[in-house]
């Protein structure tokens, strides 16, 4: 499976505390804690011994070493998954084949991604508004996380449709009179789907906009579970802000979403740029959890069962994409 090769967020790194977080993806169960040098572990989340949950016990320190205490027998396990010491049998050494399964994690963009398989991918490029932090020029912020009640793809699709704006966000990113959408362009490289020239009249488009305005959009998405939204409202000069849904595919039909912003608003607080953000993803969300099937049909093991309009070009490039790639994890 393709997927297990890719990097994926799973939790945001101010999340992780002192305790083991429990978290999920691809259908597994991982638990994340960090080492006595602040690094983040990533086990799965089952005890080598007798499969309890690792994240039901707790990190403890032994000799200034952390190490994370199953909650059943109490077996300790340091960073990179040794076991270090059976409780029952204190004079026993344990063997490399008593660690539990560790998992490569690392940080970006605010948030912990893990990959399931030791080799594999990259992590996902960016575009240059998320590479550089801090940029003095653009604020970052996360926002999120919102569990999901559908498949990764199906969010990233909504993420890349522009003709649902006059309908699901009407009166803020979109009115019933300019639902006509302009042609734009769409391809696929190395770097994944890009979808360029995009326009579209919005009445608010930010929380700083204080009038509609054509606003000139394109899209990246170098990644089948994230997309990059760069827009520029016409009225607004200089305003040049960026999104990213990064989506954590956590099962088929379940997942968890955050975004980034990179924004040239220093003006507003974290609260009221996550409120514009949450006003806008709490009318999405109905809709994207109505849809049937939650996995999104690209075709993989029968003839795709939905049709297209003209406007719909970014959308089946998204899935014909899927399909070249291969992925298997929330589509039909
Ligand atoms: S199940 Fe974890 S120590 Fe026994
Ligand atoms: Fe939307």
């Amino acid at each position: 499976m393709i997927e297990n090769r890719l990097w994926h967020p799973v939790a945001a790194e101010a999340d992780l505390g002192d305790a083991p977080l429990a978290v999920t993806l691809l259908g597994e169960d991982l638990v994340l804690w960090r080492d006595e040098e602040g690094g983040v572990q990533a086990f799965a989340d089952r005890c080598p011994h007798r499969g309890a949950r690792l994240s039901l016990g707790k990190v403890v320190r032994v000799d200034g070493e952390a190490r994370l205490e199953c909650p059943y027998h109490g077996w300790q396990f340091g960073a990179g998954g040794g076991c270090r010491r059976i409780p029952a049998v204190p004079a026993f050494s344990p063997p490399a084949s008593h660690a539990a399964t560790r998992h490569a994690v690392v940080a970006a963009h605010g948030l912990l991604w893990v990959r399931p398989e030791a080799e594999g991918e990259g992590l996902p490029v960016a575009p240059p508004a998320f590479e550089a932090e801090p940029d003095a020029r653009l604020r970052k912020l996360l926002c999120g996380p919102y569990d999901v009640e559908t498949s990764a793809p199906r969010i990233v699709e909504n993420f890349l449709d522009m003709a649902h704006f006059s309908f699901v966000h009407e009166d803020w990113l979109g009115e019933r009179g300019h639902a006509e959408l302009p042609a734009y362009q769409v391809a696929t490289g190395a770097d994944g789907l890009r979808v360029t020239n995009c326009q579209a009249w919005q009445p608010q488009s930010n929380r700083l906009s204080t009038a509609g305005s054509w606003v000139a959009y394109d899209y990246a998405v170098p990644h089948p579970f994230m997309a990059v939204l760069s827009k520029a409202p016409e009225r607004q000069a200089g305003y040049r802000e960026s999104i990213a849904l990064f989506v954590c595919p956590q099962q088929p039909e379940r997942s968890r979403v955050w975004f980034r912003l990179a924004v040239p608003d220093f003006a507003s607080s974290d609260a009221e740029l996550r409120a514009f953000q949450h006003t806008i993803f709490a009318q999405d969300r109905p809709v994207l959890e109505s849809q049937r099937p939650k996995r999104l049909p690209v075709g993989r093991d029968a003839p795709a069962t939905e049709v297209h309009s003209a406007a719909d070009r970014s959308s089946a490039a998204y899935r014909r994409w899927l399909r070249e790639l291969d992925v298997s994890f929330g589509v039909c």
